[in-house]
């Protein structure tokens, strides 16, 4: 079906209480998993398109892509930008037809922000395209860890004493960051923003789902406004309080999960380093196993299907699957194992 915009998607599932996931249009295989994982889920999706899959692919493939696999698609698909840096990419995006936009404007002071915000808004209105906005910053594991740090993290088989350790490193400078909700309902009313990426305590880019989520902050800013919010850095948060237990992770009294952020009222949920990493896992297995295969599908529809599941327990766990109307046939399934 045609593409759908994300205001009407984001708007029902606040409605009703549940999460859209949002997960990124990297290559042809994870947009396969993503629309696939989705149909087989009945849940609507957004694919997005990040600022480093618009270097690595280019904007217009990365678009045709996405318009390429929607348009075969069962279920609502939206074309959405993720963390767009300027009016003139959101313009840009508009105009090479994305059903959803967003400007990062983290990086301004917030007079700024809400100056470029109120611009893309009301050029996107214009034809129907809603905005979705940064208030506050989210940042980025890198912005505290060196590589080799991570990657000591990532091998760390103690998960509780990994979590200490980001706690006592970046703990204080991530709070630091959060949106505060008195300026959220400013941000809101000033910019006309039709969603709110505000930051709540997460990461982006951590290796495992382990990080808790600043809860309170999540209801303090959904007490403050009304429009729908989105969780960036999804892929760090703990997925639930079951989890939590099994991984010794111990919660504060004002940590959550991401199933306790879908209860406080989060509309759109961002995943994308646990998408990629999946798929890779998927691609990395194959290789391990066929080490002189010839055929890159052969390698690659592994890491597709990898993703496809990953995708779907996100889906599942946000309380979208059965939410979309499944219209016509679903997609070509990628079952190429055999091609020549
Ligand atoms: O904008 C994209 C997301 O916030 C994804 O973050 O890679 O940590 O899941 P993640
Ligand atoms: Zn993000």
């Amino acid at each position: 079906m045609p593409l759908v915009t994300s205001k009407e998607m984001l708007l029902r599932a606040q409605r009703e209480g549940y999460a859209v996931g949002a997960f990124n249009a990297n290559n042809m295989e994870c947009v396969k998993a993503v629309i696939e994982a989705a149909e087989e889920e009945k849940a609507p999706v957004i694919l997005q398109v990040s600022q480093g899959a618009i270097k690595y692919a280019g904007l217009e493939m990365a678009t045709a892509m996405v318009k390429a696999a929607a348009q075969r698609a069962a279920v609502p698909v939206a074309l959405h930008l993720d963390h767009g840096t300027s009016y003139d990419q959101n313009v840009i995006c508009l105009v090479v037809g994305f059903t959803s936009l967003m400007f990062d404007g983290s990086a301004e002071p917030l007079d700024r922000n809400i100056e470029i915000s109120a611009k893309i808004a009301e050029i996107g209105h214009l034809v129907g395209i809603p905005l979705e906005c940064e208030l506050g910053k989210i940042p980025k594991v890198e912005d505290y860890f060196s590589p080799e740090e991570i990657v000591a993290l990532q091998n760390n088989p103690n998960t509780a004493e990994a979590v200490e350790i980001v706690r006592q490193k970046a703990g204080a400078k991530v709070e630091s960051l959060m949106a505060d909700p008195k300026q959220a309902e400013e941000f809101v009313k000033r910019t006309g923003t039709d969603a709110l990426a505000a930051a709540m305590g997460s990461i982006h880019g951590m290796w495992d789902d382990i990080w808790p989520l600043r809860i309170d902050r999540v209801k303090e800013i959904r007490e403050a406004t009304s429009l729908p919010l989105v969780l960036h850095g999804s892929s760090g948060v703990i997925r639930t309080r079951k989890d939590a237990e099994a991984r010794g992770i111990k919660l504060l009294p004002n940590e959550g999960t991401l199933e306790d952020a879908v209860k406080a009222g989060v509309s759109k949920v961002n995943v994308a380093t646990a998408v990629s990493m999946a798929f890779l896992r998927g691609a990395k297995q194959a290789f391990e196993k066929r080490p002189s295969e010839r055929d890159l599908r052969k390698i690659l529809q592994p890491g597709l299907i990898e993703a496809k599941e990953l995708v779907a327990s996100y889906i599942r766990l946000l309380g979208a699957s059965g939410k979309a109307e499944v219209t016509g046939e679903a997609s070509e399934k990628s079952v190429i194992m055999h091609a020549e």
